[in-house]
């Protein structure tokens, strides 16, 4: 049996809105193992993003437990969940979340300024990464010099060149072409293979649903489905 890398009991969050507070997610319950290539799929507003995000400690849930990594998030303190992020979880955003002063390498570079490495393997990590999205030749490029597809890819670059226990990619191929989206999934599914790294997605893309080893369906903040499935 594999380690279990997530541990959900009965989370809830509420966004506070001027009406009282807005119900995005219920009565969750979800085990994640150490290995898993799953991801959660659901209408849109179902709360996908909203439960990356509390599993990436990046929010806090408003009820329930929720343990990531061994630790119960909540009772970390900002730098506690920081150092944990920084070691040991990648993010791809909806939204990507480039620096906009820092050109291609330096974005891909940032996370591996947070740990302790050289120059010189931090280029060799950077380079890898860059190689794995097809992005070798833009490394000299500003974030407003590249297409939508081209920014996304930057991003999962940067969310993998550490090379993390858990990478949480939101939509991640949403602005990338059938080519793009393939290359950057049988990579993915690779990292997976060979390191164990655990990947949690969340999306609306049947290329990457085909994929995954296990889907779950969210409908209004609640999961509806848990299905486990061969993936490619
Ligand atoms: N900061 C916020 N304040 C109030 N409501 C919010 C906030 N963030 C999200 N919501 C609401 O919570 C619900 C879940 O949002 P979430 O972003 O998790 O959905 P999603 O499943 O990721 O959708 P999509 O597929 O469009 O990305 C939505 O109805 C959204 O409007
Ligand atoms: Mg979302």
């Amino acid at each position: 049996m594999a380690a279990t890398l997530v541990k959900i009991r009965n989370l809830s969050k509420i966004y506070p809105t001027g009406e009282g507070g807005f119900l995005a997610l219920s009565d969750l319950d979800l085990d994640i193992s150490t290995g898993e290539f799953m991801g959660i799929v659901g209408p849109s507003g179902s709360g996908k993003t909203t439960l990356l995000n509390i599993i990436g400690t990046l929010d806090e849930q408003t009820g329930g437990d929720i343990e990531v990594l061994g630790k119960q998030v909540n009772t970390l303190s900002a730098k506690e969940s920081a150092a944990l992020r920084a070691e040991k979880i990648g993010f791809i955003f909806q939204t990507y979340n480039l620096l906009p002063v820092y050109n291609v390498y330096e974005n891909v570079e940032l996370p591996l300024l947070l740990l302790k490495m050289s120059k010189a393997k931090r280029k060799e990590l950077v380079m890898q990464a860059l190689e794995w999205v097809g992005l070798v030749d833009k490394m000299k490029s500003r974030p407003n010099q590249l297409s939508g597809g081209q920014g996304q890819r930057v991003s999962i670059a940067r969310a993998m060149v550490k090379t993390p226990k858990l990478v949480l990619a939101d939509e991640p191929t949403a602005n990338l072409d059938t080519e793009n989206s393939l290359h950057i999934l049988d990579t993915m599914k690779k990292i997976n293979k060979d390191t164990g790294t655990t990947f949690v997605f969340s999306t609306h893309d049947q290329k990457v649903v085909k994929y995954l080893n296990r889907v779950i369906t969210l409908i209004d903040g609640k999961k509806a489905k848990d299905d486990l499935q061969t993936g490619i």
